[in-house]
């Protein structure tokens, strides 16, 4: 399905969707600082990698679009929370949790929202931690509060995740449960993996004491 902005909206989203890639680098120089801290500073490999994306003016319009909200600017900006997005993969489960309190530390971002489902996973089985923000950026002789989303996941969960985003991409509508089923078997598969990787991780740790 394709849905479009107007002519005059989809200029002045071009414009907003400069901001938005500023305020997404602004994010990924303070996340990469944090990454590099905790290796050459802190000894804690606890990242793997970081990447970001900022959503296309056709993925933006869809999404409205579903939500059932008018298609301009102004409402991108108020309904839409991932227009920005970065996603820091990280080894094990209890990294995330790390991560997550280094996070709510940083004085120069502000959180708005944070969703566990790594504690509570959705009924598909997705699994991460999901950190809506504030960052400020500069600009015109003025400040601006640029929206972003933080998915942060361990290895395990983006194999699930990206996998499950394709195979439910290629499907036009709704999946037959069965095979959610399985998917969502998989999941909880992906999870025990996570879990049995971590002990031998802490028991080696250990056995090195
Ligand atoms: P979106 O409108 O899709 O952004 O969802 P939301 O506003 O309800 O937020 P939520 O935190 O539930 O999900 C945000 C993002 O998490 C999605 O855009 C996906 O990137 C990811 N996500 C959520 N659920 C799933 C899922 O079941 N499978 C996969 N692969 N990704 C998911
Ligand atoms: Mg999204």
């Amino acid at each position: 399905m394709t849905v479009q902005f107007s002519d005059v909206e989809f200029e002045k989203l071009k414009k907003m969707l400069c901001v938005y890639e500023w305020g997404l680098q602004t994010l990924m120089t303070k996340l990469r600082i944090v990454h590099s801290d905790l290796k050459s500073f802190q000894d804690k490999d606890i990242i793997d990698h970081i990447s970001s994306r900022l959503k296309t003016p056709s993925s933006i319009a869809l999404k409205l679009y579903k939500l059932g909200k008018p298609l301009t600017v102004e409402s991108a900006a108020e309904n839409l929370f991932d227009i920005a997005g970065c996603r820091i993969i990280c080894h094990f489960n209890e990294d995330i949790n790390s991560l997550v309190g280094i996070l709510r530390s940083m004085p120069d971002i502000n959180i708005l929202t944070e969703k566990d489902y790594v504690t509570n996973p959705k009924p598909s089985g997705y699994r991460s931690y999901h950190i809506i923000l504030e960052v400020p950026v500069f600009y015109s002789g003025r400040i601006e509060n640029v929206k972003a989303e933080i998915q942060i996941r361990t290895e395990a969960m983006n194999f699930w995740s990206t996998l499950e985003h394709k195979v439910r991409y290629k499907y036009k509508g709704e999946i037959p449960k069965h095979l959610s089923d399985e998917l969502a078997l998989i999941a909880q598969k992906t999870d025990e993996l996570d879990n049995r990787m971590f002990l031998i991780h802490e028991i080696i740790s250990m056995l090195n004491e």
